[in-house]
């Protein structure tokens, strides 16, 4: 597991309200990631973690505050973020099931980015199924196609939405690892959506409890798995505003 890193973060989220017709689905959230860290985004159904994760590539505009990536305010195209190195799994994965899985790397392969062994070493049960249909493969091989597709042009800033949706817990204890070593080795800060509590919470670094669209506490992640039923507290709306003591613990 990394520890504290001296150099600027590579996603920095200043009181982000952001919502839709004009209506805030997340209030003044704060969010730092550095390179080779992983941020776990936790909160239960509607407490606002898509919406931030589509407002930090530029999917959805924001109502205040600002996100910086890479040192640079992020663009409102998502496609000029995605080329800068933030990219976004989302909950539905976005792998073509029609075409098999090298047709799905292939598509997803870009000048300048990671050569597809590369990926390969990540999850090499993919390369016995490069010839296999993507919607004949396993929730869990349909992850790990999506997590390939999208190392594939290096990115620096990768949010994961919703990692295990489908699969069996055998299938996430399996891939979150490979994120820890993902992070570690590619220097690669990702935020990730998680339902499985402890474990995002054994792989990631820091942590932020959503509910409501409130960050209802947030710190660094040992703090938070020693903390189990603050974490809890949190989760089920049981805690009122941040959690100084463990907020401020995480600077
Ligand atoms: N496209 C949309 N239009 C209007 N409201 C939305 C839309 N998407 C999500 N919401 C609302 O925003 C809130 C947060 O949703 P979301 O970010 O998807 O939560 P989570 O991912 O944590 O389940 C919910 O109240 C949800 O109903
Ligand atoms: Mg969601």
């Amino acid at each position: 597991m990394s520890t504290v890193v001296a150099t600027a973060p590579v996603l920095v989220i200043e009181g982000l309200t952001v919502g839709y017709g004009g209506v805030p689905a997340v209030r003044d959230l704060d969010a730092k990631v550095h390179a080779g860290e992983i941020l776990a985004l936790l909160g239960p159904n509607g407490a606002g973690k898509t919406t931030t994760m589509l407002a930090a590539v530029g999917a959805i505009p924001v109502m205040s505050g600002s996100i910086t990536a890479l040192g640079e305010p992020l663009d409102k195209r998502v496609e000029r973020n995605a080329r800068r190195g933030i990219t976004l799994v989302p909950d539905n994965r976005g792998v073509f099931h029609k075409l098999s899985v090298s047709d799905n790397l292939r598509l997803a392969h870009r000048k300048g980015g990671a050569d597809v062994d590369v990926v390969f070493e990540y999850f090499p049960k993919l390369r016995g199924l490069r010839g296999r249909k993507c919607g004949n493969l396993s929730g869990g091989e349909q992850q790990m196609l999506a997590l390939a597709k999208a190392l594939l042009p290096r990115p620096k800033v990768l949010l994961i939405d919703e990692l295990s949706l489908g699969l069996s817990p055998i299938a996430v204890k399996d891939l979150l690892p490979r994120l820890r070593n993902i992070a570690d080795e590619q220097q690669m800060a990702i935020v990730l959506v998680e339902q499985h509590i402890d474990l995002a919470l054994a792989i990631a670094d820091s942590a932020i409890v959503l509910h409501h669209g409130r960050v209802a506490l947030s710190g660094p992640a040992s703090e938070l798995s020693a903390q189990r039923e603050k974490v809890e507290a949190a989760y089920f709306g049981r805690v009122d505003g941040p959690n100084d003591e463990v907020a401020a613990a995480a600077e």
